[in-house]
């Protein structure tokens, strides 16, 4: 059965998240994940697994109307409440592991805490770009992706 068909979440737990989740742990962390990529004017960003949207928000005020962002999820529901909270970005349903983009259709692509759902990372991992910036638990040798490790990590403060 497709990704698509087996983790669908409702609505009211997609709201939750933003109301809730967003602001207590996912807000804080995706200002250090755009410093971390070097989002800036002028690029094409991707937000994979981009949830309700709060990393494809913050690089598109970073590229203020200069370049392209685009948001992917598995989940309906969750691009529901990305659509709504911020219209003006590019939000598209598809599979971490399937891409709907052709290779290099963008300079960042970017995935915060979201690394762990996808079961086979190497597939995962884009030839939409070459530079990948995934926040996540640490994950297996297979992973190729370019990793923000705690060490590398900028504390809040
Ligand atoms: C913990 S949330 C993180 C969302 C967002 N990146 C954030 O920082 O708020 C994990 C997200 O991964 C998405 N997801 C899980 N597996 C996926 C897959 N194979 N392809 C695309 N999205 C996936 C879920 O739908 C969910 O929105």
């Amino acid at each position: 059965m497709a990704q698509t068909e087996t983790f669908q979440l409702s609505a009211v737990a997609a709201e939750a998240y933003e109301s809730t989740f967003v602001p207590a742990l996912f807000a804080e962390w995706a200002p250090h994940l755009c410093d971390l990529a070097g989002v800036r004017p002028g690029q094409r960003v991707l937000d994979v697994a981009c949830g309700t949207g709060i990393v494809a928000r913050v690089a598109a005020d970073r590229l203020a109307g200069a370049g392209r962002v685009v948001g992917v999820d598995l989940n309906e529901a969750m691009l529901a409440v990305a659509r709504r909270v911020r219209p003006d970005v590019e939000w598209r349903q598809g599979d971490a592991e399937a891409l709907p983009f052709p290779p290099a259709s963008f300079d960042r692509v970017l995935c915060q805490m979201a690394l762990m759902f996808f079961p086979d990372r190497a597939r995962a991992r884009p030839s939409s770009c070459p530079r990948a910036w995934p926040i996540s638990p640490p994950t297996g040798p297979s992973s190729r992706w370019r990793r923000a490790t705690p060490a590398r990590r900028p504390r809040p403060s």
